[in-house]
């Protein structure tokens, strides 16, 4: 009987639609979940009269496919992973192959790949991006570990990924050894979180100064996504706008709790950038932004405690404001990308990973949350240069900053004066300001820790390390 070639463990919404797009593109598979009646409905619902067979053990799963089996899980990141590979491990031979699909830290990933390297089994942490909609109609993917093992899955993962509309290029490719797969995910979704922040303060300041109604809003994102902020998340949120409440009869975003959740990714990018010493203030702006809008009760009552400015907007005309904002939005978003792009560098370096910032870059380009025009100017800047060191640097980011500075400066003084937060936009600006300065106040900083506790500086005259005497004048 003939085996199945592709297996996935975890029916949720994105495995149901990833092994939808497997057996779309000419894959057989088999599938296997933890509870047998999702399984059941799976198969006599969307899968019915698919090559997808339906298995009800792990053992009966392995039995299935065809060796050296490729497994891919889909399971919630955390103990569930570790759980089923030490339930798969005594069934699998040497050689079949477990990729990790899920959103899963890489530091797991690392261990989980040593160990079951030592036991002669090939492993992949995958990042998969794009949603239920990606899922099965093309995700960006960023598988990391083994190349050869990479190789094993490769023409799957080339038939199942989103293909970039510019060269019909498939939207992944082998990204390094080790954690390296869900490393670029983290970032990924650090950078998600960075947009989203970005727009939403957008958002708010448009809303505050000029009271615009959901149905102007609608305009005005679909304008802007005519443009350079071309995006997948401007598209959402032009259409988030668009949705009516049906209980209320209001805009349904008007009605949604101001609480946003999270699941870690965008904390661990912001834990290990500052691990590893690399600035990323506008992510981290950013999750620090979802961290106080979660906590709703409190400011609820500071509210009625603290105050700010009580003045109206009565600065430039409405459609300046509207241009300035999606100007402001956009430089703040190339800071944002600078620093995403130079944690990777950074990484990169520290794990050995051998990222290539211009494939990465290509590979977003499709498929992921992140999709925008914009992935492209990122891969033309690292064609240009693949060693830049900052994308502020590059000829056309330089050129595309500074056209749009005084717009960028003007939105955040209208915010700083109406006591509108902003905080991922001037931390952006912040970030750009100090990247551009020869000379930061560290000098000062240096003599102060020297002062207390003779941490010594360096001098800009002579080499050399030094310490002053600092109660002599
Ligand atoms: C993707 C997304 C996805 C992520 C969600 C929710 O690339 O498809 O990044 O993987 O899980 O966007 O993330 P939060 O719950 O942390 O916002």
């Amino acid at each position: 009987m003939n085996k199945q070639v592709f297996g996935l463990i975890g029916l949720g919404v994105m495995g149901q639609n990833f092994v939808l797009n497997v057996e779309r593109n000419g894959f057989a598979a088999a599938v296997y979940n933890r509870t047998a009646e999702k399984t059941k409905k799976y198969v006599e619902g969307v899968a019915a009269g698919k090559n997808i067979k339906p298995t009800y053990t792990l053992e009966e799963f392995v039995g299935a496919l065809e060796r050296p089996r490729r497994i891919m899980l889909l399971v919630k990141a955390g103990v569930p992973v570790d759980a089923i590979i030490q339930q798969l491990v005594p069934l699998l031979d040497k050689q079949d192959l477990i990729i990790d699909g899920g959103n899963s830290c890489f530091l797991d990933t690392e261990r989980r790949a040593r160990e079951l390297e030592a036991r002669g089994i090939n492993f992949l942490g995958m990042g998969v991006s794009g949603g239920e909609e990606g899922a099965l109609w093309g995700p960006s993917l960023m598988p990391g570990g083994s190349r050869e093992a990479y190789k094993e899955v490769e023409p799957i993962m080339k038939a199942v990924a989103a293909k970039a509309e510019e060269d019909g290029e498939p939207c992944v490719t082998y990204i390094g050894p080790g954690g390296s797969g869900h490393y670029v995910k983290m970032a990924h979704n650090g950078i998600e979180y960075g947009d989203m922040q970005l727009i939403a303060e957008a958002y708010d300041l448009l809303k505050h100064t000029l009271e615009l109604s959901a149905q102007e809003f609608h305009d005005i994102f679909a304008e802007w996504n005519k443009g350079e902020l071309s995006s997948f998340l401007i598209e959402v949120t032009a259409n988030v706008f668009k949705k009516m409440d049906g209980d209320t009869g209001r805009p349904l975003v008007d009605v949604i709790l101001d609480k946003a959740g999270q699941k870690g990714t965008g904390k661990w990018m912001s834990e290990n950038a500052l691990d590893l010493g690399a600035a990323i203030p506008t992510i981290t702006a950013a999750v620090d932004g979802r961290i106080l809008s979660a906590q709703k009760e409190e400011r609820v009552k500071a509210a009625s405690i603290l105050s700010g400015p009580t003045k109206k907007y009565n600065g430039e005309s409405a459609q300046k404001l509207i241009d300035s904002v999606r100007d402001a939005l956009y430089a703040s978003k190339i800071c944002s990308y600078a620093q995403g792009m130079n944690l990777l560098r950074k990484a990169s370096e520290e794990y050995k990973y051998n990222l290539d910032l211009g494939t990465i870059a290509r590979i977003w380009r499709a498929g992921c949350i992140i999709r925008a025009r914009f992935l492209n100017d990122i891969t033309n800047a690292y064609n240009r240069n693949k060693d830049l060191t900052n994308l502020l640097v590059d000829e056309e980011f330089k050129k595309a900053v500074s056209t749009r500075q005084e717009a960028w400066r003007l939105v955040i003084k209208c915010a700083i004066e109406l006591g509108i937060p902003m905080p991922a936009v001037s931390a952006s600006l912040a970030y750009y300001d100090a990247y551009r300065s020869e000379r930061l106040p560290a000098n000062l900083i240096q003599a102060q820790r020297d002062f207390f506790g003779a941490h010594t500086f360096e001098r800009i005259d002579k080499p050399g390390i030094f310490h002053a005497d600092w109660d002599t004048s």
